[in-house]
């Protein structure tokens, strides 16, 4: 979702975080490239503890430290302005799956009407809106393959001028519902055929999750007084998940989905937030979505728990349709953009993730039980119990996990957090006690599998930093209006994913080399590139950064002549930047999975169309895109598309 998307239109206070932790202000040494720090720490050999069991992404991409750099092979492509899909010559990008498309569900497969005429029914059985978040999971469970598999993807929001036939006017229960079922999760049956990837239809693993589909709580959380309501009283079953943004994949061949700006679904119109509330955005009249004009669910003086149970990170099991999915809330609540599973050299599970908003942070959960390739049903529950941490990012570039656990750090009863429960549900309230560093909208968290224990992060903008009352740039938030963003990157100590302290320092600053205004300036080497968010290695230990540049700031002077949104290959040893991939007009990258041979890549389109003012009204046709099918259909819709190597190579080579 574009960053302005909610606050623009509705006015909603783009900074929760007003606490008053240390912004270094004063300490302006912009942190490039301490390599030497970050040098000498070569990869473990863990590839033994994975082998023989889930051939994930995650899990395929470790142990290839002693692989050669890899090169890219590809011309870049140039500034996008066209309303199409560009990618390198000898390579080809088709549409597999937009909105609309029908899942699979045998025996419910309802085709998709341009005109919007689907019902909320129909819509529960065919692909959400807006792509976002992604992986691939070979076929059969724990195989290695990579011309058949899953595709598990994440429906972040909806755009209600488009999802409707006459968009929100009039609004009624049946759009709310149709609105609900839009969002979520699809899991499809893709498969490579002679004539390209199709999604497998009927299958028996299709299944859309969406905002009513029952879901467990683990950790802390479950079953806690906060978390229970008139429907639910005892706190253990929430209905559904939206604003799901980014995802995860772990080793035992599950997906991670998290939900992100689900406080804009939330009204509370009574004129007295409590501290809870107001630490997480709650407003008066939300973002827009007026579910709870008609789901009295989403109004919080009526169910004043009900937000409580969003904000997690939810595990769902893809190749089994009728399992339950989990919110995991041993992870924290907050507005989570990612979830990065890597498996530490003790064998403890660790999950790396963002908190997307202006001056939130970056945590990281170390599971208390250990990872065992032979028992995948005890792995399930691995994200049950263990620690959570939220980073602390010091001048002199060293680092600290500090860990949120309840009697440490203050985080007691007298202060306000009776339980661990209530530190999982009001993380950042914790994280905030115990003096985490405001960064500039943590998005996406790459771990390097060519150097263990190395960690990038995307920090998407922050044009809030240094404005009247707001934090000043620091050592690991360097630029004031921070228009383009940069990528944060750090080792943990001793090549540790579990480690309590890190070395940092900043990877890039997104930008353009030949701006102006030294505020505007990269340092990037090779094609520039703004607002990075979705960031994943290949198994080659090619760094992808796909770019989310609002469409009201694609407009601005420093930005109009780079065009649409991109996708960029790095290779972190040369640190070149090569572009691979634009989309169409008015469109996000998100969302990005590759098969275990790295010859497939699938790639998300999300929100083409969408108009500077981020709402499209159905009144008036989008001038500026009609992708994927084009001006006689009518309207844009969010897409993944597959793109190979005409030649069948390795993608990026
Ligand atoms: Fe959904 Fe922070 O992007
Ligand atoms: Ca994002
Ligand atoms: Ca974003």
């Amino acid at each position: 979702m574009s960053d302005s998307y909610k606050f623009k239109q509705y006015g909603v206070n783009d900074t929760s975080n007003t606490c008053n932790n240390p912004a270094l202000s004063d300490v302006l040494e912009a942190r490039f490239s301490r390599r030497g720090i970050l040098q000498g720490t070569g990869a473990l050999g863990v590839a033994g503890l994975f082998s023989g069991t889930f051939a994930t992404l995650a899990e395929a991409a470790q142990g290839v430290g002693n692989l050669p750099v890899p090169t890219l092979g590809f011309a870049p492509v140039p500034f996008g302005f066209e309303d199409k899909v560009v990618v390198p010559a000898g390579y080809s990008a088709e549409v597999l799956y937009a909105w609309g498309d029908p899942v699979g569900i045998p025996g419910n497969m309802p085709a998709f009407k341009q005109d919007a005429s689907n019902t909320a029914a129909e819509q529960a059985a065919q692909a959400g809106m807006h792509h976002d978040g992604m992986s691939y999971f070979p076929l059969p469970m724990a195989a290695t393959g990579s011309k058949h598999g899953l595709l598990a993807m994440n429906h972040e929001y909806t755009d209600d001028g488009l999802l409707h036939v006459g968009g929100m006017k009039p609004w009624n229960g049946e759009k709310v519902l149709k609105s609900q079922h839009a969002h979520g999760v699809s899991v499809i049956e893709v498969e490579a055929t002679g004539k390209g990837w199709k999604v497998v239809r009927p299958s028996k693993y299709a299944r859309r999750i969406h905002a009513n589909t029952p879901v467990a709580i683990s950790g802390p959380a479950r079953g806690h007084k906060l978390m229970q309501t008139e429907a639910d009283p005892k706190g253990l079953e929430i209905l559904g998940t939206f604003n799901n943004c980014a995802n995860g994949q772990t080793p035992w061949g599950t997906y991670l989905t998290c939900e992100e700006n689900w406080d804009g679904y939330f009204i509370n119109n009574s004129g007295s937030l409590n501290a809870n509330e107001k630490r997480y955005g709650i407003s008066a009249t939300g973002a827009g979505y007026d579910w709870a004009v008609e789901d009295f669910r989403f109004d919080l003086q009526l169910n004043p728990n009900e937000a409580n149970r969003f904000g997690w990170v939810v595990e769902i099991d893809p190749f089994d349709p009728k399992s339950k999915p989990v919110k995991h809330t041993a992870l924290g609540r907050f507005k989570h953009e990612g979830a990065t599973v890597t498996i530490a050299p003790s064998g403890h599970a660790v999950v790396y993730m963002g908190d997307d908003q202006r001056f939130e942070y970056i945590y990281k959960f170390v599971s208390k039980n250990k990872y065992n390739p032979k028992n995948r049903k005890a792995n399930m529950s691995l994200l049950s119990e263990g620690t959570l941490y939220v980073a602390r990012f010091d001048a002199d570039g060293s680092g600290t996990w500090l860990p949120l656990v309840h009697g440490q750090n203050g985080l007691t009863a007298e202060n306000g957090f009776a339980d661990q429960g209530e530190i999982a549900i009001m993380a950042r309230l914790a994280a905030d006690k115990v003096g985490a560093t405001k960064m500039d909208r943590p998005e996406w968290i790459a771990v390097n599998p060519r150097k263990a224990g190395e960690v990038y992060c995307t920090l998407t903008n922050n044009s809030d930093r240094g404005k009247e009352g707001k934090p000043g740039a620091d050592a690991a938030n360097p630029r004031n209006g921070n228009l383009f963003g940069h990528i944060i990157r750090w080792q943990e100590n001793g090549a540790d994913a579990a480690a309590a302290g890190f070395k940092w320092d900043i990877f890039v600053l997104a930008g353009r080399p030949d701006a102006a205004k030294p505020e505007h300036a990269g340092n990037i080497k090779g094609d520039a590139f703004g607002s990075p968010d979705g960031l994943l290695f290949d198994r080659l230990g090619v760094l992808w950064v796909q770019t989310d540049v609002s469409t009201s700031t694609v407009n601005a002077k420093e930005y109009k002549d780079m065009g649409n949104n991109q996708m960029v290959a790095v290779v972190p040893e040369t640190g070149e930047f090569r572009r691979f991939l634009t989309g169409p007009n008015g469109c996000e990258i998100t969302g990005l999975a590759f098969t275990p041979d790295n010859k497939t890549m699938f790639v998300n389109i999300q929100h083409p169309g969408e108009p500077a003012n981020e709402r499209n009204d159905p009144a008036k046709p989008t001038a500026i895109s009609a992708w994927p099918d084009g001006p006689q259909a009518g309207r844009p819709r969010a897409g993944t598309v597959v793109v190979r190597k005409l030649d069948g190579g390795v993608i990026g080579s």
